[in-house]
């Protein structure tokens, strides 16, 4: 049996070996990093919401609730503040309620495995988020994994895997190393053909897509097709936890069977008053004009980096992901652009597949387009210094 001092060793061999980076000061496109002052171009806060002084000002007056909530919901931590949140959520995205969990982790892990267990059958998109991965072992349920948005292949599975019991479609909505979107509008159909529950972590596409940031089920106008539109309040929204918009009927079931909803104590209300404020601002004009300074920074963003020759893999949204390949190279790549002044990290296995290492670079609404066009600079001299473009 290896030792752990082994087993990381092996880790760092492989330059597979992880450790953190510490960020002194507030979340903004700008950060102060182990003491030097960065463009900040790997966060999920995509609008900068998460030092916006209206969220600092309702989470600041919510502190007067005290900051702990004291027990979990079902028991005696469930605050006024919870249910304003989810009438909030379920008004946003036009469902019939809203149940609001820990966090996208345990909103995936709960929702799966209470939603389907043995005997019934969950079909995944190959590159979903590890939690939906983590959420359809705990379930127990047959995992039937489909290739990359690849409708014929679900339908296959679809007909062949179904069995008797209750089968769940679960996808992203923006695939988050990929940035690309899934094909909502088809699954939707699917789901109804094969009678399936279908669910959609749009934990990078809520705030920030569609006309008015319902997500990614309103760029394909299928907002009520969806059984369980799962959406995280960290990133486009800035704040924390997650939630599952869906039918009273669904989420009740929630609440009775999610252990992850059940077993764990509720959010406190700093952080409820700051989500509910946070869904207020991209609920907006203001909401509606950062996603347009989003739009635009990304277009920007991408025409360099493309018109430069790199392979930004299909990504259609603000996250941009640049193919490497092998690991060592990759955080070669991120290590070179630290040292220019750009903050990106390298992504590597378990989390992509081994040989498609890449860097993930996140655009914010709040980053200046004379910041982008600098890094854009900085990412083309390193990479053609380390032959990832010629
Ligand atoms: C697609 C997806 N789902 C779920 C999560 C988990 O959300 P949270 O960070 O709130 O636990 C993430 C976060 O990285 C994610 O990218």
């Amino acid at each position: 049996m290896q030792t752990f001092a082994e087993e990381l060793q092996a880790l760092r061999a492989e330059g597979l070996y992880r450790s953190m980076r510490t960020i002194h000061g507030a979340q903004g496109g700008r950060v102060e990093l182990d003491g030097k002052d960065v463009l900040l171009l790997c966060s999920n806060n995509y609008l900068g919401l998460a030092d916006h002084p209206v969220l600092k000002q309702a989470a600041t007056d919510a502190i007067g609730f005290g900051v702990g909530s004291g027990a979990s919901r079902l028991v005696c931590g469930n605050m006024d503040l919870h249910e304003r949140l989810e009438a909030r959520i379920a008004a946003f995205k036009g469902t019939e309620r809203a149940l609001v969990f820990n966090s996208g982790y345990a909103a995936n892990t709960g929702i799966i495995s209470a939603l389907v267990g043995r005997g019934d059958a969950i079909f995944s998109d190959r590159l979903n988020h590890a939690s939906i991965v983590d959420g359809a072992l705990l379930s127990r349920a047959n995992f039937h994994r489909y290739p990359h948005r690849d409708t014929a292949a679900l339908e296959r599975l679809l007909q062949e895997k179904g069995g008797n019991g209750r089968r769940l479609i679960v996808t992203d909505g923006v695939f988050s190393m990929d940035g690309d979107i899934a094909p909502l509008d088809k699954l939707v159909q699917l789901a109804r053909r094969y009678h399936a529950l279908l669910m959609v972590d749009d934990a990078h596409g809520s705030g920030v897509l569609g006309d008015t940031g319902r997500g990614s089920a309103e760029l394909f106008g299928v907002l009520d097709g969806i059984d369980v539109q799962m959406g995280t309040l960290g990133k486009g929204f800035g704040s924390f936890g997650a939630y599952a918009a869906a039918s009273a009927e669904i989420c009740d079931y929630l609440v009775n069977k999610a252990r992850s909803f059940i077993f764990s104590t509720s959010l406190p209300p700093a952080v409820l008053a700051a989500s509910i404020a946070a869904i207020d601002v991209v609920d907006s004009p203001e909401g509606e004009q950062l996603r347009r300074r989003l739009a635009s920074n990304v277009a920007l963003f991408k025409e360099r980096l493309q018109g430069a020759g790199f392979d930004t893999m299909g990504s259609e949204t603000q996250i941009v992901p640049i193919f490497v390949g092998p690991a060592e190279a990759t955080m070669e790549f991120s290590r070179e652009l630290l040292e220019r002044g750009v903050f990106v990290q390298g992504i590597r296995p378990p989390t992509v597949p081994a040989g498609s290492c890449r860097l993930r670079c996140t655009i914010m609404a709040t980053h200046e387009p004379a910041e982008l066009e600098g890094a854009a600079e900085a990412i083309i001299e390193v990479g053609i210094k380390l032959g990832v473009i010629s």
